[in-house]
C-alpha cells in the first residue's frame, strides 16, 4: 500500500495552473534555462499570471537569468513564491544560497517532490518548469506528479541533440505527456530544417538564432526582453499558440 500522501498533495497545489508548460532537451547547456526564464517574462508581459519553476537542483541558474537577487518565498501553510517581475518564482537555489546541493539520485527526485507538494502557486495561467538536463527519476517524477504539464523541447542544430530529442519525444509518447512543439536553438541564420529523425518526422517548429547579445542581457529582465532571442521566441510562443490562452 503506498502511504505517500504528496502525490495528492501535488495535484491540489497545481490545481490552480490553467497550463504547465515544461521547457525540457535532456542534454545539457542547449538553453533550457533561458528559454524558460525568457518564456515566463512574456507571459508575464502579456498580462498572464505566471509562475517560475526551477527544478534543475544541480545547477539552477534562472535566479541569475533573471537578475533575481534577496528573494525568499513566504511561509504560511506551505511556501508562497516571490513575484520578481510580474512572474511567481520558485528555485532551490532561495535553499542553498549559491553552494552545491549535496543530493544525488533519489534524494534529487524526493526533494522535487517535496518542493512541489508545498510550493502555493494560487490561480496561475502558466506555470513555466524549467527542468534539469537528463533522463532520470527526478525528470520522470515531475512528469508523473505534474499530470497536467505539456512539453515544450528545446533542441539545437547538432545531430547529437537532435538523436536525444527524437528518443525523449518516444518517450513522452509513450508516456501520454503532449509535446506543445520543439524549437530549435542558437540556429545558423541559413540551417533551418533541421533532419527529421526517428520519433520526430520533421524539422523543428520554430527557431531561435544565436544571439551574441543574449550573454550581456542576462540578469536584466528589460534588457532580455530586447534580445533578438527574445524576439524569436515571442515568435515560436506565437506559432506554436501558447499565447493564445484566456488570461484568469
Ligand atoms: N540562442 C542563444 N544565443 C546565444 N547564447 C545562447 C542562446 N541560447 C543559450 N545561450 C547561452 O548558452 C548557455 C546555456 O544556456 P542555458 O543555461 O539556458 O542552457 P540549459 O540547457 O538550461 O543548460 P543546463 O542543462 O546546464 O541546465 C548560456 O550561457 C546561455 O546564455
Ligand atoms: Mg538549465
Amino acid at each position: 500500500m503506498n502511504l505517500d500522501p504528496r502525490p495528492s498533495v501535488i495535484e491540489e497545489r497545481l490545481k490552480g495552473a490553467r497550463r504547465i508548460i515544461a521547457v525540457t532537451g535532456w542534454k545539457g547547456g542547449i538553453g533550457k534555462s533561458v528559454t524558460a526564464c525568457t518564456l515566463a517574462l512574456l507571459l508575464a508581459k502579456k498580462g498572464y499570471k505566471t509562475g517560475l519553476f526551477d527544478l534543475d537542483f544541480a545547477g539552477a541558474s534562472d535566479h541569475l537569468i533573471l537578475g533575481a537577487r534577496g528573494l525568499f518565498p513566504k511561509e504560511e501553510k506551505g511556501l508562497e513564491p516571490p513575484v520578481f517581475e510580474g512572474v511567481s518564482f520558485m528555485s532551490v537555489a532561495f535553499f542553498s544560497e549559491n553552494r552545491a546541493v549535496p543530493l544525488r539520485g533519489a534524494n534529487v527526485s524526493d526533494a522535487i517532490i517535496e518542493l512541489l507538494a508545498i510550493t502555493r502557486w494560487g490561480a496561475l495561467d502558466f506555470l513555466v518548469l524549467d527542468m534539469p538536463p537528463g533522463i532520470n527519476d527526478a525528470a520522470l517524477d515531475v512528469m508523473r506528479f505534474a499530470r497536467k504539464a505539456e512539453v515544450l523541447a528545446v533542441t539545437t542544430p547538432s545531430v547529437l541533440a537532435h538523436d536525444v530529442l527524437s528518443r525523449s519525444i518516444e518517450l513522452y509518447k509513450k508516456l501520454h505527456v503532449p509535446v506543445i512543439g520543439v524549437v530549435e536553438n542558437m540556429s545558423p541564420p541559413r540551417a533551418r530544417g533541421m533532419r527529421a529523425g526517428p520519433g520526430l518526422k520533421k524539422g523543428a517548429d520554430a527557431y531561435l538564432r544565436f544571439d551574441a547579445g543574449l550573454e550581456g542581457a542576462l540578469g536584466r529582465p528589460a534588457a532580455l526582453l530586447k534580445t533578438a532571442f527574445a524576439s524569436d521566441l515571442a515568435m515560436a510562443a506565437e506559432r506554436l499558440d501558447i499565447f493564445a490562452a484566456e488570461i484568469c
